[in-house]
């Protein structure tokens, strides 16, 4: 059973909001979250947001004007590391030029022993740091930070416990993400997750049916349910309910909305989740199934638990249930001992696919992972695959979008696209972006586009 945030720790956090609010509020105090990283953290950065905002702070989109500004950072990849790094040392001088600014570092890469002790000593500014399994503590964090006690580098619990009832500042009216477990179990030796969430916690149905409820009465059209690996969504509640007994219970609330599932495993993608999906209008159009490799030796030895073959069949059963679904993948280039017939295997698969969306990416050493100690491929190796995996997958992905000029889309339309007064950016269930020139503005709004033009990245179409 996933424990709950103790009745009395709740309690002591609500105190801590009741204190800060007595400081901020009526001083038009501001609060900024820069965001990097994945859309748990986006969802994670909705409820720093809401818990600031009950602290009586005001969100703001610059950080010049903040009091209090908060880092939330990811740690999949170097890149990722490295910008967070940077984000942090611009923030320095805020605090030079008032010494009142409170700076917070949250989120994966602030999870990591190395990256915590760099921050303290490294960067001496930073007021608090805190893993994502703390994030209901932020009051008492930010209270101790105005009251100028002593600088905090919290230690997440390997199975922290879930946090219900922070209140998410949504920064879209009509996009949601909505978590339904948090932690990952996998351990694919390539990736960092499982070291910075801890293990996987579900959140009770009913609060997740509860908010998906609240989310369609308020009219939102595209929501995401969250998880590394949603297909293993129950295992750990009472009574077991699995992913396929969620979305049948979602099937039941009505709303005009696209649901999507963030992010499959095949090796737990069940039969009755793919007909549960399939059965929903809501659910079918669009599924993400990461294959990260093409090559079973590869995805053996990520530790991935399936192979090619079981691949193939939970896509081939997808597709006699619904043909016309886009199906979207990941995939790493230059894993520590790919070959180069490995890496054919993966192109290979491409071809056979022929995925509309691949999100690729070259594989990038994470300290304290299993690859990171085995023999690394040279850089050079790494790259000239990646450019030929992307002339490969982006001209199949330019016909797959070829193949819908002339085709009516449903798409979920996102604002003015930037530069042209009269074009407007959306995108369609399976997150294809679509241009279109209109003198009304449907932004929220599902419409359906003719498509007059395709290119790799982008569609263009009339109303
Ligand atoms: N839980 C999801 C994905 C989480 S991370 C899943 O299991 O599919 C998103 C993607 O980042 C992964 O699918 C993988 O393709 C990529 N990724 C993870 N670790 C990486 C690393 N060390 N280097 C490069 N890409 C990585
Ligand atoms: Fe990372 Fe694998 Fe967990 Fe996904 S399933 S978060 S890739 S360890
Ligand atoms: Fe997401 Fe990055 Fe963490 S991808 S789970 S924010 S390491």
């Amino acid at each position: 059973m996933a424990e709950l945030v103790s009745l009395e720790e709740a309690k002591k956090q609500h105190e801590y909001i009741g204190l800060a609010r007595a400081l901020v509020e009526g001083k038009g105090l501001k609060a900024f979250v820069y965001t990097l990283g994945c859309q748990q953290n986006e969802a994670d950065s909705e409820r720093i947001l809401g818990t600031l905002s009950q602290m009586g702070y005001i969100p703001t989109e610059n950080e010049e004007e903040a009091s209090v500004l908060i880092v939330n950072t990811c740690a999949i990849r170097e890149h990722a590391e490295r910008r967070a790094l940077s984000i942090i040392g611009r923030f320095k001088h805020y605090k030079a030029k008032n010494p009142d600014i409170i700076i917070g570092v949250c989120g994966c890469m602030s999870a990591q022993e190395h990256r915590r002790e760099q921050l303290k000593h490294s960067y001496h500014y930073v007021d608090f740091t805190f893993g994502t399994g703390a994030l209901h503590r932020l009051p008492e964090f930010v209270y101790n930070a105005l009251m100028k006690g002593k600088r905090h580098f919290d230690t997440d619990a390997e199975k922290p416990p879930i946090a219900e009832g922070i209140p998410a500042l949504r920064s879209s009216t009509y996009r949601a993400w909505v978590s339904i477990m948090y932690g990952c179990n996998n351990f694919c030796t390539y990736c960092i997750v499982p070291y910075v969430r801890g293990r996987e916690r579900s959140r009770n149905m009913g609060d997740i049916l509860n908010e998906v409820k609240d989310l369609a009465a308020r009219g939102y059209k595209d929501i995401t349910l969250l998880g590394q690996n949603v297909n293993s969504y129950g295992k750990d509640l009472e009574g077991k309910p699995t992913i396929a007994d969620l979305l049948n219970e979602i099937s039941k609330i009505e709303g005009d909305f696209t649901l999507h599932l963030m992010t499959s495993h095949p090796k737990d993608a069940s039969e009755d989740m793919l007909v549960a999906m399939s059965r929903d209008e809501r659910t079918r159009g669009h599924f993400h199934l990461p294959l990260q490799s093409g090559s079973n030796d590869v995805l053996k030895r990520m530790n991935r638990h399936y192979d090619i073959e079981r691949y193939l069949s939970i896509i081939e059963s997808l597709r006699s249930k619904n043909p016309d679904v886009v199906l979207t993948t990941d995939i790493i280039v230059g894993f520590p001992g790919e070959s180069d017939e490995d890496f054919e295997k993966t192109l290979e698969i491409m071809k056979k696919v022929r995925f509309d969306i691949v999100y690729s990416f070259i594989y990038s050493p994470r300290k304290g992972t299993p690859a990171y100690s085995m023999e690394q491929l040279p850089e050079e190796i790494k790259h000239q695959r990646y450019d030929r995996f992307c002339q490969v997958q982006n001209q199949i992905t330019l016909e797959k979008n070829q193949a819908l000029v002339g085709k009516s889309v449903r798409v979920l339309v996102d604002g003015k696209s930037k530069g042209d007064e009269n074009t407007y950016t959306s995108r369609t269930d399976g997150g294809k972006i679509v241009h279109f020139k209109s003198d009304i503005d449907y932004t929220g709004k599902f419409i359906n586009v003719k498509i007059t033009r395709a290119e790799t990245f982008n569609l263009y179409g009339e109303i």
